[in-house]
């Protein structure tokens, strides 16, 4: 049996039914995979239904504020994908008129929309047969052709997409690519394979050499940064305290969190106290440490080593904010986690 052929029928016998696989909506597809490259499918699925029903089209996504968007997106990470589907949804409901681009080439040049979500989208909604390769779709084939070519690297990339764009069902093309995704997630795991039960073992270059924890290849990342961050969490005795948001590039852009003094190593009180602004501090307690032990917050190329410092003062500004205000901000997990925690 051919490639295709063999991949669709293992996939309509083993297939998952998710919610996304019952409709060809671009809009519903399209908000389901940019969820989808952000976390797993057992994590995505709330954020898909809780999308669905604040923003049921993409005028209703449109017409919400970038906040709301930010809130709803809150615990997923890399915060600028909710951005670029707030402002995409603005470009096809205004601009657009509320017509989702119809082919691979028109989705492509949408703001946060890559290859592989055009891709995806053009497939599974207007059945073009365009290859959507993502991390499974990588080793899955690095697998079975046994490539060794690394699959982050620019050849690699190249490489995979055109041996996916050769094995595409012409036919199929939308079950063909969820396939080979639903293949590398459920069968052809990262670790512990199910290769006694797969369909291609035979003929599977990576099973045969005995190499299926050498592939797929990929270069090593670029060393980790280490950031030191100090909140300072004032608390006035109305009970209220500040909230900043965070501007320009970088992490979380657009999100609140409490003040913070960026320090170049783990900072002690003494070397707090004279970062401190004097401007909100009434009172003459010190700062207090609410973590003895940093809370280290992991990204992709940084990792934060946080400090909650509580500075108890008489008054605050008057942009000072209760905990019921607090909680409707979009924050970083990290600031949610310890709002959850602490008692105000
Ligand atoms: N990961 C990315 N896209 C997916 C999809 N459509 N179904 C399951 N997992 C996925």
């Amino acid at each position: 049996m051919s490639f295709d052929k063999n991949l669709i029928y293992w996939y309509l016998e083993n297939k998952r039914d998710l919610p996304w696989r019952s409709t060809k909506d671009p809009y519903q597809i399209w908000l389901s995979e940019i969820i989808l490259q952000q976390t797993r499918v057992e994590q995505g699925k709330p954020y898909y239904f809780k999308f669905l029903k604040a923003f049921p089209t993409v005028f209703s996504l449109a017409n919400a504020s970038e906040e709301e968007v930010l809130k709803l997106w809150q615990g997923l990470g890399y915060y600028s994908r909710a951005r670029n589907l707030h402002f995409t949804a603005q470009y096809i409901a205004f601009d657009l008129g509320g017509r989702f681009p119809a082919s691979y080439s028109e989705l492509v040049k949408l703001k946060g929309v890559g290859d592989y979500t055009a891709a995806a989208i053009a497939s599974i909604c207007y059945d073009e047969p365009q290859a959507a390769v993502d991390g499974n779709v990588y080793r899955v084939l690095a697998r079975i052709f046994g490539i060794n070519t690394p699959t982050n690297s620019s050849q690699g990339i190249k490489q995979f997409r055109n041996l996916a764009q050769d094995l595409i069902s012409r036919e199929d093309p939308a079950n063909f690519n969820q396939a080979l995704i639903e293949f590398g997630s459920e069968q052809c795991k990262p670790r512990n394979p199910l290769c006694n039960s797969c369909p291609f073992s035979t003929r599977c270059v990576a099973f045969n050499q005995n190499r299926i924890n050498d592939l797929p290849v990929k270069l090593k990342k670029l060393k980790v940064k280490k950031r030191h961050f100090n909140y300072l969490v004032y608390i006035s005795e109305e009970g209220k305290t500040i909230m900043q948001q965070r501007r320009g590039k970088g992490i979380w852009e657009g999100l609140y969190e409490f003040p913070l003094v960026e320090t170049a190593t783990e900072a002690g009180l003494e070397h707090l106290v004279e970062e401190v602004p004097a401007a909100y501090v009434t009172s003459n307690k010190k700062p207090l440490l609410f973590n003895e032990v940093p809370i280290v917050h992991k990204l992709t190329h940084q990792h934060i080593y946080t400090k909650f410092w509580i500075l108890e003062c008489k008054e605050l500004p008057q942009e000072a904010l209760s905990l019921a205000e607090v909680n409707k901000l979009p924050v970083p997990v990290l600031i949610e986690n310890f709002i959850d925690t602490f008692d105000f």
